[in-house]
């Protein structure tokens, strides 16, 4: 038979649908484009019908696109498994580790990866950090092996693991008026202008939720993307806001105050989460047993 699809095109394929383009597919696996463009067309004219279309500047993945990138991930899925159980067949702790993460977990996460990455130099761990919203796509997709988020997701079925606390406080300026004082109650506080992360943000989401539960509605001054932009927010005398203690670790004290309010600090937790009724590869097993033994001291709820 003249046209088979090669292991090396499904590998090619594959990358062109993770990143959108032909260019950087080609320079992420060290091709030049006329290789990647020439093994598309072979792969191309085995399936028979298109597997991608140019819209702009951009690629798409048409219907039987869609279908194969689902089932490279399939086989590459069982590949990575297949070389992991040959590797500890020779007691090695050797494979690729994907993780995603919401974006308040780029405070710990490299920590954690870092001493992870000492322990067991034989895997290789790639972390993309982005908001809820976008962990829950990639969830879906099943783009990763572990994902992080401080909740389980109640649309997809999931297995959840509590690792870590993740207590939200009410944040604002040092010289705040509310500064100092003692058990402001949530009406008070939704007085205040509120600086709110961007929809489709874990943290907002609790905030609304409380907020909501309450009966009250927040007087959103702003909605900003990402912490750091909160914390200049803040700084700058804008409003008040929600955050995560981990998100204050580098911040000196002092530098901001946490208000003492009612409801507060939202004991939340840090998950780790993968789809229910899947098997996790033995990296992701040893991963997920070594966030499950972190160090107590950092599951208190306590707020400094
Ligand atoms: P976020 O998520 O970074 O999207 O706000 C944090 C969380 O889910 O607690």
């Amino acid at each position: 038979m003249r046209h088979h699809s090669t292991f090396r095109q499904l590998e090619i394929f594959e990358a062109i649908a993770r990143l959108g383009s032909f260019t950087r597919a080609a320079e992420e696996l060290y091709l030049t484009q006329p290789t990647v463009s020439m093994q598309m067309k072979k792969l191309a004219d085995y399936v028979g019908v298109p597997l991608v279309e140019q819209v702009g500047k951009k690629i798409q993945l048409t219907d039987a696109g869609r279908e194969l990138a689902q089932a490279c991930r399939d086989v590459f899925g069982i590949m990575d498994r297949f070389t992991m159980s040959m590797a500890e067949r020779q007691g090695l702790k050797k494979g690729r580790l994907a993780l995603v993460a919401v974006s308040t977990a780029a405070y710990f996460a490299p920590r954690l990866l870092g001493e992870f990455a000492r322990l067991y130099p034989g895997i290789e761990v790639s972390l993309k950090v982005t908001n809820r919203e976008q962990v829950l796509a990639s969830l879906a997709d099943n783009l990763a092996d572990l994902y992080i988020l401080g909740q389980p997701p109640d649309e997809i079925e999931v297995v959840a693991e509590a690792f870590m606390c993740n207590p939200l406080v009410v944040l604002a300026a040092p010289d705040h008026p509310l500064a100092g004082q003692k058990d402001i109650p949530l009406a008070r506080l939704a007085q205040e202008p509120w600086l709110l992360r961007e929809p489709g943000s874990g943290t907002r989401m609790a905030v609304e939720r409380l907020f909501a539960e309450n009966g009250l509605e927040l007087r959103p001054r702003m909605a900003l993307g990402g912490n750091e932009a909160i914390k200049q927010a803040i700084l700058a005398g804008l409003g008040i806001s929600v955050i995560s203690t981990q998100a204050l670790v580098l911040n000196p004290p002092g530098q901001f105050a946490i208000l003492d309010a009612q409801g507060f600090p939202i004991c939340r937790q840090w998950y780790a989460v993968y789809p229910a009724g899947r098997q996790l590869s033995s990296v992701s097993r040893t991963f997920l047993d070594y966030l499950l033994q972190q160090d107590r001291s950092l599951s208190t709820c306590a707020v400094p």
